[in-house]
This record gives C-alpha cells, sequence and structure tokens, in this order.
C-alpha cells in the first residue's frame, strides 16, 4: 500500500530510538509532503514526494492531501475486562463522596471483583471485545491489559486467559498485567498475609504454567497495599520473569514510586502526588512515569506534574486507564488533548508520550510507536487538519479517517 501526498508524516524516530527521555520528549520529527510505502504489514520506505522514485510510481496508492499519517496510539494502561459499569457510583462522586470513601462503603474495586466473578470467560471476552474494537477505531493500535477484578484464584486466572483471547483475536499487539494485589478481598481483609500468600503460591504458579501474564502490577496506596506488601509481592513476581508496572502515587505520596525503582519497574502509573523525592527517584532510572489524566479529570483529583517529571529528564507515557471505576473511557485522543490542557504538555511532547513512550512502555518499541523502515505499519490518517497541534486542541472532536494494523485498513 502506498500513500502519497501526506501533509506531515508524524513520529520519524531513529528506528533504535526506544525511549525519549526529557527534552528528548520535544521534538516529533515531522516529514512534510511526504509518501509512506508499506509492505506485508512493515514500513518499507517514505520519503518526499518531490523526491518519490519512478520505481513505485505505478503501483496503487492513495492520495491524502491535507492529512497527517501518525504512528497509532500506544496505550499501555487499562483495565478492559470488565463485567459491568459502575455508574451508580457516578451519582455518589457526584454528591462530592471520594473514591476512597465509595471503595470503603463496598462500591470500588470490590464491586466490580463480585460481578467479574459471576461472568463466563465468554461474557467478558464479548464485552472486552467491544471495547477494544471501539478503542482501535479511536487509534490505539498496542494495548497493556491487566488482571485485578477477579481476586480469587479461579478469577484472576479466568481475566488473563481472557485477555489472551482477545491477544489472539484482534490484530494489535497486547501485553497482559497480573493485578491480583488491586484490593484485599473481603475475606482476607483482616489477613493480608494470607491474601499475598495466595497470589505468591497459587496464582503466580499457575500463571507461569499457562504463560498467562508479562508483566506483574500492585495498587500501592494507604487502604490498599502498603510499601512493604508491594515489594514482597513484585519480589514474587521476579521469580516468574515478570517484570512490575505498578499503581503509584495515585491518592498520596506512599514511597510506591521508590520500591518500584528499587524492583526495577518498566513503569510507575498515575503519579499524581508527587514530591521531589518521588521525582528524584526516578530521574536516575529507566522507569518510565505512566501519567493517566483522564483518571484525574474524571475523578476530580490533581492532575500530574508532567513538567516537574519531564525537567527532571525522565520518560513519560501517557494512557487511559480505561476501567469503570475511576476511567470510563478509553479515548486516547481526549488522553493526549488533557495532556495538553491539563499536564501543560506540548503537542510534541502529548504525542510522543502517548506513541512511543507507551511502546517503550510495554517494551514493544522496537516495532511499534513511530515511523521509521522496518517497523510495523500501524497508523492513522487524520483528518485534513492545519497543524499537528489542532488534533489536541480540538478536544472531543473526531481527527482520525483510517485506521491502518499491520499495513491494512481496519473497519472494525
Ligand atoms: O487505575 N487505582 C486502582 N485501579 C484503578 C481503578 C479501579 C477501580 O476503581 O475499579 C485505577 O484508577
Ligand atoms: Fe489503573
Amino acid at each position: 500500500m502506498l500513500i502519497t501526498n501526506i501533509k506531515g508524516l508524524v513520529g520519524l524516530h531513529p528506528k533504535d530510538k526506544l525511549v525519549l527521555r526529557g527534552s528528548e520528549m520535544n521534538d516529533l520529527h515531522v516529514l512534510e509532503n511526504a509518501w509512506l510505502l508499506m509492505e506485508d504489514g512493515f514500513i518499507k520506505d517514505f520519503g518526499k514526494m518531490s523526491e518519490i522514485p519512478s520505481s513505485i510510481l505505478h503501483l496503487p496508492s492513495t492520495s491524502v492531501s491535507g492529512k497527517y499519517v501518525f504512528p497509532s496510539w500506544c496505550d499501555s494502561h487499562t483495565h478492559i475486562v470488565f463485567a459491568a459499569s459502575r455508574e451508580e457510583e457516578f451519582a455518589l462522586k457526584i454528591q462530592g463522596k471520594t473514591y476512597e470513601e465509595i471503595a470503603a462503603a463496598g462500591g470500588g474495586i470490590l464491586n466490580s471483583a463480585a460481578k467479574l466473578q459471576n461472568a463466563t470467560e465468554d461474557e467478558l471476552f464479548e464485552s472486552a471485545s467491544i471495547r477494544l474494537n471501539q478503542m482501535i477505531l479511536l487509534g490505539t493500535g498496542a494495548i497493556e491489559i491487566k488482571s485485578g477484578y477477579g481476586l480469587t484464584v479461579e478469577s484472576e486466572i479466568k481475566m488473563l486467559r481472557v485477555i489472551k483471547k482477545l491477544k489472539n483475536a484482534f490484530p494489535i499487539p497486547i501485553k497482559a498485567t497480573f493485578l491480583a494485589a488491586h484490593a484485599y478481598p473481603a475475606a482476607f481483609k483482616e489477613d493480608h498475609q494470607g491474601y499475598i500468600d495466595l497470589i505468591i503460591n497459587k496464582m503466580l504458579p499457575q500463571i507461569a504454567v499457562e504463560k498467562l501474564a508479562d508483566y506483574i502490577d500492585v495498587f500501592c496506596e494507604k487502604g490498599f497495599f502498603s510499601v512493604e506488601e508491594t515489594d514482597q509481592i513484585l519480589k514474587a513476581g521476579a521469580q516468574y520473569g515478570l517484570k512490575p508496572k505498578i499503581h503509584a502515587n495515585q491518592l498520596s505520596v506512599s514511597g510506591a514510586v521508590e520500591i518500584a525503582v528499587k524492583n526495577k519497574a518498566i513503569s510507575v502509573d498515575h503519579l499524581e502526588e508527587t514530591n521531589e523525592e518521588t521525582i528524584d527517584s526516578l530521574q536516575n532510572s529507566n522507569t518510565i512515569a505512566t501519567l493517566l489524566p483522564s483518571c484525574s479529570f474524571y475523578l476530580g483529583i490533581p492532575f500530574a506534574n508532567a513538567k516537574g517529571i519531564i525537567d527532571a529528564d525522565v520518560s513519560v507515557a501517557l494512557a487511559t486507564d480505561f476501567n469503570p471505576g475511576s476511567t470510563p473511557s478509553g479515548n486516547m485522543n481526549f488522553v493526549v488533548s488533557l495532556g495538553c490542557i491539563k499536564l501543560k504538555m506540548q503537542p510534541e511532547q502529548a504525542i510522543n508520550a502517548a506513541t512511543l513512550n507507551g511502546a517503550a512502555a510495554m517494551e514493544i518499541s522496537k516495532e511499534y510507536g513511530s515511523i521509521a523502515i522496518g517497523k510495523r505499519a500501524n497508523l492513522f490518517v487524520t483528518t485534513p487538519m492545519p497543524s499537528i497541534a489542532y488534533l489536541p486542541y480540538s478536544f472531543g472532536e473526531m481527527q482520525i479517517e483510517t485506521i491502518i494494523l499491520n499495513g491494512e485498513i481496519f473497519n472494525g
């Protein structure tokens, strides 16, 4: 497939550039008035229209004048396998109840777990497929999906099997993260070590046998899992080759980031609450700070200090956090807009964070997240736009016209 007359080909980072740190995020590397050739699912070549080789001029081509071509969004933090929405909590939130209050009253994660325990694998696969299809149509071309609404051996495994089925059914890369340490089930409210033992001795070995997870996650937060408990779980995960990607500093500064960095986490996610020490601990590490501004937007909690984190030369990724409780939306376009409007990221920084750095936060940036010869042809073509900044500027509007996955148009 040959695309010609592209107004701007966006995200042309060198193929060996696997992650962008700090000020490296300022440049998007755009080629204006370009062509792009794809073959067998990969990017074969690209260049300026004025220099298009005569050898490819005979190929069937699509002209996209006025439109941009972007690498697909890489959404590195989601919880899209769930049994039911939770809009009943929406009303409570509007009345002023906090996330913690709703959780403490039996809402929140435990509410989702009760519903998921009663759902079949087929039902969960069906509803997650609908969500994922919708997200792909919104430009997402790679995704991470977490367990964490099972909270029993059987149901955590059930969730991970659903994610495995999604991996086989969809034409995009999917990474699975094991998040049994999402909340203490009621039966273990007074017996934390009992639940941790279940994770370590029952769940992890079975997950390893069935190869059901790529990463391990813990919701490290007051009222959920302590720093010490997090450390214990991450170390157990490492025994099975699962690297950490954890929920850190969402509701308070807790020491979660520091313990994740010590355990060589791929990413620390949320970071709505940070101080100087948090940022210092990230500065000399390769851990990516994954920010989830649509969670802040929906819960009405602070927005992460993206500028402080980027100024400290840390890599920032943006992701949706799609889940029924804190972020009932999987729209990366809105996340990129919020990255600019609320996190005060420049459009170039936000787009890099949602593409190459998102791919890096799933360890797939060798193949995804930017436009380079030899990388997978997962991209989207925009509507005619005056500039790249127009995409995040026109928040809530749909500027994506065509989705291309593995070099082929995807219609859903
Ligand atoms: O990332 N904070 C923990 N987990 C999810 C919310 C889960 C839920 O409320 O169901 C999050 O925001
Ligand atoms: Fe989350």
